[in-house]
């Protein structure tokens, strides 16, 4: 079967979906994003990425071309005319293509809306049973890290580096402390329980699978901080782990090539792995 991609309202085979090149998404990835995961064909946790988008686009004055409940049923319809069991969506929304380029927003032009999907098994990934290794990079990002542009070279940049160094993650540090993983947000659990997680702010991106993994986790009385942690509070950790769309829950085991929780996958990020599937799996759309 051929893939489908949605472009601005029309529904065509990936290799022909196209925009300008005059689209400021490309131009100054002045544009905003989303990945929802897709299970049993049905959208995880959608509503909060929706709402994430809308909250996104807000603060970069980027009117949606849509409404989040046509969103949603554009999400619906791709899932379907894929046929995709399990993976991920990848929404994008751009200020659109203007006649030249100009760094101020242009008047009169319709904002650019792109889907597509990609198939992955995120249930039975490798890295799940296993873990992952995470080094550490400086966070060289701008300073409005919980809008989710598209402006992510320094994300690729980290994640490069851990790929070249065999590593699942990149964890960004900045005074001392870890901010997030490159497309992850990152936990310890501290010698004494406690689930850590740094604080939303400015600094990180909001992520929605960080936020119902908390909401789980206290909901079966476990204890959790939100708060900066430091590269050597992980390395002293029980457990590390890190959340996203597109992982879920996934153990960490190394952290610049040192053993976190005696470098085995541990028992809290494999509870919350679990946890957060039946969620998932229960709260599909
Ligand atoms: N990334 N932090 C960053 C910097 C991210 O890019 C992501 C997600 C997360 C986790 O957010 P969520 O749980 O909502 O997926 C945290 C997506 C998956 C990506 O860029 O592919």
């Amino acid at each position: 079967m051929h893939p489908i991609a949605y472009v601005n309202g029309a529904f065509v085979p990936l290799s022909d979906a196209k925009v300008s090149i005059l689209d400021r998404g490309f131009l100054f990835a002045d544009g905003i994003y989303e990945v929802a995961a897709v299970l049993d064909g049905r959208l995880v946790d959608n509503a909060s990425h929706l709402a994430r988008l809308q909250r996104s686009v807000g603060e970069i004055a980027l009117p949606l071309p849509e409404t989040l409940e046509r969103i949603q049923e554009i999400q619906k319809e791709l899932v379907a005319r894929n046929a995709l069991d399990s993976g991920l969506l990848y929404l994008e929304v751009t200020r659109g293509a203007d006649s030249g380029r100009d760094f101020v927003f242009p008047k009169g032009v319709t904002p650019t809306l792109v889907m597509f999907v990609s198939a992955k098994d995120i249930i039975n990934a490798p890295n799940a049973k296993a873990g992952i290794g995470v080094i550490t990079v400086p966070d060289i990002r701008w300073e409005r890290r919980d809008i989710k542009s598209v402006a992510l070279l320094a994300q690729v940049l980290a994640k490069q580096a851990a790929a070249e160094a065999g590593c699942g993650e990149a964890w960004m540090v900045e005074d001392g402390v870890v901010t997030e993983g490159g497309s992850s947000s990152a936990f310890i659990l501290t010698q004494d329980d406690v689930i850590v997680t740094r604080n939303n702010s400015n600094a990180i991106l909001p992520g929605c699978t960080r936020k119902a993994v908390v909401a789980l986790a206290e909901e079966r009385q476990l204890k959790v901080e939100e708060r900066p942690f430091s590269v050597a509070e992980a390395l002293a950790a029980k457990e590390a782990f890190i959340t996203s769309a597109s992982a879920f829950v996934q153990p960490v085991v190394t952290i610049d090539g040192k053993p976190v929780g005696g470098g085995k996958v541990g028992a809290m990020a494999t509870r919350l792995r679990e946890i957060y599937i039946d969620f998932a799996r229960a709260t599909a759309v």
